[in-house]
């Protein structure tokens, strides 16, 4: 089994940090192929320059894709599970990570393909999974669960991936009152990837 973690915190002192390695661990004592893209420490490149602007917003297929951009496609070529795990802030990912997709699905590999041109592959399986401040059941009492659901699941993975699930571990403002219950639900999706991804 080869998964992917696409990891989006600044921070080594963040509970979304303390979730990563819980994760790590569990899938590491699965004996699976682990690979990280680990946003912040690699210092990735967000911003969709004027210059790659042309061939994404143009749709010139034939200029060139960067490096580390293809170096993200290499993983993804590999992977049959993507997990992407994030805090939220302003009911969404942060930047760095909205940034991964910007640039990571190239027109003519996430869309837009065309026969003579390298296409993603559809993973089995994406999970998202976020840390929120609010409690679940505000978000979904304000729609933001929903929103937010929305977007990560029916248009950021979209058809690229053959099953998908988002977990929001909310309330972590009042950290000791969920961090067992999100443990919990962290401990469950390795039955999840057996079944998607055997
Ligand atoms: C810039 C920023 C924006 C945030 N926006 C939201 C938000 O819109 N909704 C929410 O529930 N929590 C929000 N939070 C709280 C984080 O989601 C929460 O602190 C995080 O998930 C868990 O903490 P960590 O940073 O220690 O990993 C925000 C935090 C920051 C720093």
């Amino acid at each position: 089994m080869n998964i992917l973690i696409v990891y989006c915190h600044p921070s080594e002192r963040s509970y979304t940090f303390e979730i990563f390695n819980h994760l790590k661990t569990l899938l590491s004592a699965q004996n699976w192929n682990i690979e990280v893209s680990d946003l912040y420490a690699n210092n990735f490149q967000s911003n969709m320059t004027a210059e790659e602007y042309l061939r994404e917003g143009l749709s010139q297929t034939l200029l060139p894709i960067s490096k580390d951009v293809l170096e993200e496609h290499r993983k993804i070529g590999n992977a049959d599970c993507i997990i992407f795990l994030y805090p939220v802030w302003w009911s969404d990912c942060p930047a760095m990570m909205k940034g991964w997709f910007d640039r990571v699905y190239a027109v003519g590999y996430a869309y837009g393909q065309k026969p003579d041109l390298p296409k993603m592959k559809t993973i089995n399986y994406g999970l998202v999974i976020c840390t929120a401040g609010h409690p679940n059941n505000f978000l979904e009492e304000i729609g933001i669960a929903q929103s937010m659901q929305h977007i990560m699941l029916d248009d950021r993975l979209g058809q690229r991936f053959k099953h998908k699930e988002m977990f929001i571990l909310g309330g972590t403002l009042a950290i000791d009152d969920v961090r067992e219950h999100h443990l919990q639900q962290i401990d469950g999706f390795i039955k999840k990837i057996v079944r998607y991804c055997s």
